[in-house]
C-alpha cells in the first residue's frame, strides 16, 4: 500500500513496472518456498562504509533466511561500484573486511554462502564486453537511478557510472542467479539484466539458453528512517551501526532531535523524528510502534530514548559479541574472502566458456 502510493507519485509508467516487478517477486517467492534448492540468489553491497540497522532489517536478515532454507546464496562485495560516483578508494580494504565481519556475525555461513569481490574475478568482469553490445546508449541514459546518482555526486557522468547497471548484470548472470533481493532503487538494474539475458539468449543461444532471466525480490520490510526522521545516510550521521559500541549507540540516540510536544504519539507524517525512534524500537522488539507510543505516553522523549537505547543495545548485543570475537582473527576473515573469490573465479570461468562457445569464439 505504502509502496503503491509512493510509486504513483513518481509517475504511472514507473508505477506499472514497479507493480509488475512486485508481482513477479511475490510469485517467485511462492515457488521458492516450495523448492528452495532450485534457486540461486545473488545480491550484494558497495563497500562504502559500515552496515547499519537499516541494512540488517532491509536485507541481511533475508539473506540469512534464504541461506538457511537451502537456497544457493551468493554475496558480492561490489568494490568496483565504489568508484562509480566518487574519486577515491580510501578505506576500501577496511570497509570490505568489515562487511565480511558483519555478514558472519549476522549468521551468514561461508560454507553455504559464497562471499567475494568484483576485483578478484576477472572472468566476471569480462562478460561486460559482450553485454555492452546488447544495450543501446539511449537505454543506458534512461536509467533513473543512474540519473539521480549522477546528480547527487555533483560530478560529470563517467563511463563507469553510465554502464554500471550492465556491470551489475555481470554480477548477477555470471553465477546464473535467478533471484536478486534488492531495494527499489536497484530495480532498473535488474530490468536491464533481464533484457541482457534475453537478448544474449536470442542472439547467440536460441537452442540452449545460457542465462536465466532473474527476478528481483522486493522485501516487505518497512523502510527504516534515520534517527532524525530523514533517510538513513552516512553523511547525516543518523544511523545505528551494527558494529558500534553500546555507548556510541546510546550517545547517538540521546542526541537525536525530537519535537516540543511532550506526549509521545506515532505519526510519521506530522512527527517524523519521534516516529523514527518508535519505528526503530518497534523493529528491534517486534512490537507495534503505536503500542510503544501509548505505553510511554506523557513520559516524553527522554523516556522514549531510554527505551530505544536499551532495546537496540539488547537486540544488537549478540551480534556485537560475535563480531568482536571474529575480529580477533582477521587472517581467517581474509581466508574466507579469498576462498569465496576462488570459488567465484571457477564459476565465472565456466560461464565465460559457455559464452565463448555460444558466440563461436572457441579456437
Ligand atoms: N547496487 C547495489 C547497491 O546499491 C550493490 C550491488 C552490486 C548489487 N552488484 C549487485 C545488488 C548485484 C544486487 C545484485 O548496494
Amino acid at each position: 500500500m505504502a509502496d503503491e502510493q509512493q510509486v504513483t507519485a513518481v509517475g504511472n509508467e514507473v508505477s506499472a513496472s514497479f507493480l509488475a516487478a512486485k508481482r513477479l517477486s511475490d510469485e517467485t517467492l511462492t515457488r521458492l518456498d516450495a523448492n528452495p534448492g532450485a534457486f540461486t540468489m545473488l545480491t550484494g553491497d558497495r563497500p562504502t562504509g559500515r552496515l547499519h540497522l537499516g541494512h540488517y532489517f532491509g536485507s541481511i536478515r533475508e539473506r540469512v533466511a534464504m541461506q538457511n532454507r537451502g537456497v544457493n546464496t551468493n554475496i558480492i562485495i561490489a568494490d568496483y561500484q565504489v568508484i562509480t560516483d566518487r574519486d577515491t578508494t580510501e578505506h576500501i580494504r577496511d570497509n570490505v573486511l568489515n562487511l565480511v565481519l558483519d555478514y558472519l556475525a549476522a549468521g551468514i555461513d561461508p560454507t553455504k554462502t559464497m562471499i567475494f569481490t568484483h576485483s578478484a574475478v576477472p572472468a566476471e568482469n569480462q562478460l561486460m564486453l559482450p553485454f555492452l553490445s546488447l544495450v543501446t546508449e539511449a537505454e543506458l541514459h534512461r536509467n533513473p537511478t543512474v540519473k539521480s546518482e549522477m546528480e547527487a555526486s555533483g560530478h560529470a557522468l563517467t563511463g563507469l557510472l553510465l554502464t554500471y547497471p550492465v556491470h551489475q548484470a555481470c554480477d548477477i548472470l555470471f553465477c546464473k542467479a535467478n533471484v536478486v533481493p534488492i531495494g527499489k532503487d536497484n530495480l532498473p538494474h535488474v530490468e536491464i539484466t533481464r533484457t541482457i539475458a534475453r537478448r544474449f539468449n536470442e542472439r547467440y543461444a536460441a537452442k540452449h539458453p545460457v542465462f536465466p532471466e532473474p527476478a528481483a525480490i522486493l522485501s516487505d520490510a518497512p523502510e527504516i528512517p534515520g534517527l532524525d526522521g530523514r533517510k538513513m545516510s552516512k553523511s547525516y550521521g543518523n544511523s545505528i551501526m551494527l558494529g558500534a559500541t553500546a555507548e556510541e549507540t546510546a550517545k547517538l540516540i540521546r542526541k537525536s532531535p525530537t519535537d516540543s510536544e511532550r506526549r509521545i504519539t506515532f505519526d510519521p507524517v506530522a512527527r517524523p523524528q519521534v516516529s523514527a525512534l518508535l519505528t526503530t524500537a518497534g523493529l528491534v522488539t517486534g512490537r507495534d510502534p503505536k503500542d510503544i507510543a501509548e505505553e510511554i505516553g506523557n513520559a516524553g522523549a527522554g523516556a522514549l530514548k531510554k527505551y530505544v537505547i536499551e532495546n537496540v543495545n539488547e537486540f544488537l548485543a549478540p551480534h556485537r559479541e560475535r563480531r568482536t570475537e571474529l575480529a580477533k582473527d582477521m587472517d581467517s576473515i581474509r581466508d574466507i574472502l579469498n576462498d569465496g573469490n576462488r570459488r567465484a573465479n571457477a564459476i565465472a570461468e565456466r560461464t565465460l566458456d559457455e559464452v565463448r562457445e555460444a558466440m563461436g569464439m572457441k579456437y
